[in-house]
């Protein structure tokens, strides 16, 4: 376990006094100013020291694959260097920033999937690999991890974030931090990181993305902002301020949100990033006439660096000339940015060795690694028959594998992955017919008019479509107003049907999408999100039982767009929802969910049984037996949910406080064992304040959040 990087040291304080002491008002304000790398590059800019930071990336929207994103490379991140450390009046050096957000060259599973791994683990070894790849090529500077929590799946960001808990949400963000900057960021194979984005984006109103964003202090507190927390207390260089409006004010001139609550409650001390160009759009948004005041409001409220508006150099010196702008609210500015930029050893070691690329990048080991957390990231949401996997023995023998994503490649990689390959993927189509055993058959047609199509299942004992979106269809400004699948794929698997063959559904996506209609007709369904580079291999060996689906889904998927927002830990109501009569409810929908949160199957089965609720002091011990009651190896997700039954406010019907992967051989029993004190069951009271208010707790014990309606449930009861 690693320990977070100390931010108070006294030989860097020192430093940046000393420093501080030297700086002209111009300089000072040129490290809160992060640009573009223009080309050619603005050398006599780097020379002034009025550009501090540099975004290696030229458009907004590179990183949802719109634009192409110039590669990045550790010689011509040393030649920038150069000039600002050897041709600038104090040497300060660059920092170099990127988005390296599920993987560098080596791509990981979109973070929606790396989230259904419930592997704080695996997250921390991905951000670890991302780190030593992205390190290799000159970047020092991630903007990572995405911690907005989402509760819409129309939210085409949602396949960038760690789902709808706040919980899961929080482990997964300390175990980013880790993996990005260990417990040293100055090492060279680590990034400073970035938590983003800061806070409540995840909750634009429709699901349309750069929406504004009004739910209340309390939902804020209890559900946006505990990722954001946990990253600052696991040592987070950074912070990213949103795009969006935050119940009237936007983030970029948020005081309560940047200052009350992020350095004065959290004793944040790194610095905060704007988003891109979201300080001049304080004019858009209608709360600054003009970049002047846009400015002012920006850095009053703690927005320490402007990324790419060029607002700041353009109007902050005027500003502190004629005693409009305090100093010192400009010298703290800096003094973030530049105690950072020390804190990563930017001083003592300014370029990046150029040999390490060839040794790091896409190295074998991290290619394994993205495999089997591609392989942990699947979901299985039905498997009728124990169909999978197929073994040598297997009645299927000749299997057809197509559909619009069956011969992907780039499409794997799904979005913000600026310097993945679509080259260095091997196609789901042409991973399951290298890895098959030789019992079996493939085909892998590419494209089949209908009747070519109706023909060649004739033939055929299973098919295994592979379907879905389009990276494209799910990352910034990209939501969607129906979760359906895109047009014409509902077609394709019913014309199958219809044939009578069997089908194994595959889908890619970035949303949890509405598939009732495909879970009905299909045999099996792995939802695969966008697994990244391995992520073909990985489906093949899920496919062959050379490995066995372990996926938990970190979100809820909704039978039908209407349903949304649809979450679990919502709150009761008066009349709490059930289908029939005078309840919270839809006429024309059931509300229940097509797959609840949590929801995984594997190749085996677990019963639970035998809970037990232990006080010990001020905590309570809770326990429950878990038995692998099939025939084969698994990982079971426990996962612990407790309702807070009376309080001073109302409380969510159930809330994750807990979750362990336990490894069973077929027949073994272990006890998944959690403590739970009352710190950990605080929330946000009528005050907006965090309170622990003592009394009956529910607890239950299973496999996922609606568990608890079934007899494998283990469920209980305690007093705080
Ligand atoms: C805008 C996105 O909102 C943010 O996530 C990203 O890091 C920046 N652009 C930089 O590319």
């Amino acid at each position: 376990m690693t320990t977070p990087t100390s931010f108070t040291r006294p030989e860097v304080e020192q430093r940046i006094n000393e420093l501080l002491g030297q700086m002209t008002l111009e300089e000072k304000i040129g490290q809160m100013n992060q640009e573009l790398p223009h080309a050619p590059p603005q050398l006599d800019a780097l020379r002034a020291g009025s550009v501090g930071l540099l975004i290696t990336e030229v458009t907004a929207l590179a990183g949802a694959g719109v634009d192409a994103a110039p590669e990045v490379r550790a010689e011509i991140c040393n030649d920038l260097q150069r000039v600002a450390v050897t041709e600038s009046r104090l040497g300060i050096p660059i920092l170099f920033g990127r988005d390296v957000i599920h993987g560098y060259r080596t791509v990981f599973p979109i973070p929606l999937g790396m989230a259904a791994t419930w592997s704080p683990q695996r997250m921390e070894q991905a951000s670890a690999v991302a780190a030593a790849e992205a390190s290799a090529a000159g970047v020092k500077w991630t903007f990572a991890p995405m911690l907005d929590i989402a509760r819409d799946p129309r939210w085409g960001r949602i396949a960038e974030s760690p789902g709808e808990d706040p919980f899961l949400g929080s482990a997964l963000a300390r175990a980013a931090v880790r993996g990005f900057q260990g417990d040293d960021f100055s090492r060279p194979d680590k990034l400073a990181a970035c938590a983003k984005h800061y806070a409540g984006y995840g909750a634009a109103e429709g699901g349309r993305d750069y929406n504004f964003v009004d739910v209340s202090m309390r939902t804020l507190r209890d559900v946006y902002l505990p990722p954001f927390r946990a990253a600052v207390e696991a040592g987070a260089a950074t912070l990213m301020s949103g795009f969006h409006d935050y119940s009237g004010v936007p983030v970029a001139a948020n005081r309560t949100l940047l200052t009350d609550i992020l350095r004065a409650e959290w004793g944040f001390q790194g610095f905060v990033v704007s988003d891109w160009n979201a300080i001049h759009e304080l004019v858009v948004h209608g709360v600054a006439a003009d970049d002047a005041e846009a400015a002012a409001k920006a850095v009053i409220a703690g927005v320490d660096m402007d990324m790419i508006a060029g607002v700041y150099p353009g109007q902050l010196a005027q500003q502190v000339r004629n005693g409009h702008m305090p100093l010192s609210v400009i010298d703290e500015a800096a003094r973030r940015i530049l105690r950072v930029k020390c804190l990563a050893g930017l001083f003592d070691q300014p370029y990046t060795d150029p040999d390490r690329a060839a040794r790091v990048i896409l190295a074998p080991e991290h290619r394994a690694l993205a495999r089997q957390i591609a392989q942990e990231s699947c979901v299985l949401l039905k498997n009728a028959d124990g169909l999978l996997p197929l073994k040598a023995d297997s009645p299927f023998k000749r299997i057809a594998v197509f559909g619009p994503l069956a011969h992907g490649r780039s499409e794997l990689l799904g979005t913000w992955t600026l310097d993945g390959r679509g080259e260095d993927v091997t196609s789901i189509a042409d991973a399951i017919r290298q890895e098959a055993p030789k019992h079996f058959e493939i085909v892998t047609p590419s494209t089949l008019p209908d009747e070519a199509l109706y023909h060649m299942l004739m033939g055929v004992d299973l098919v295994v479509l592979v379907m879905g979106e389009h990276p494209r269809r799910s990352s910034e400004a990209a939501s969607v107003s129906s979760l359906e699948l895109p047009a014409g794929q509902r077609q394709m698997i019913e014309s199958v049907c219809d044939a009578g063959v069997p089908v194994v559904l595959g889908v890619l996506a970035g949303h949890p999408l509405a598939i009732k209609r495909e879970v009905d007709l299909a045999q099996v369904v792995l939802y695969a999100w966008h697994p990244g580079t391995e992520g073909g291999y990985a489906i093949a060996d899920l496919l062959f039982g050379k490995a066995a689906p372990s996926g938990r889904l970190p979100v809820t998927m909704p039978r039908a767009t209407g349903q949304v927002p649809i979450y679990y830990n919502h709150r009761n109501t008066g009349r709490p929802a059930a289908n029939r009569g005078d309840s919270s409810r839809y006429i024309d929908l059931p509300i229940a969910p097509l797959f609840p949160f949590g929801f995984g199957l594997g190749y085996t089965t677990f019963a639970y049984s035998d809970l037990r609720v232990i006080k010990r002091g001020a905590s309570v011990e809770i326990n429950a037996q878990v038995t692998n009651t099939g025939a084969s190896a698994g990982i079971e997700t426990v996962q612990l949910y407790v309702r807070d039954v009376v309080a001073s406010v109302t409380r969510p019907v159930k809330e994750l406080k807990g979750f362990q992967r336990l490894s069973l051989q077929p027949g073994e029993t272990q006890r998944a064992r959690f403590a739970l004190s009352a710190q950990d069951l605080m929330f946000t009271g009528l005050d907006d304040r965090p309170v622990f208010e003592p009394g009956a707790f529910h607890v239950w014990v299973g496999s996922h959040s609606a568990d608890c309606v079934r007899a494998a449930g283990a469920q209980g009861e305690f007093e705080l």
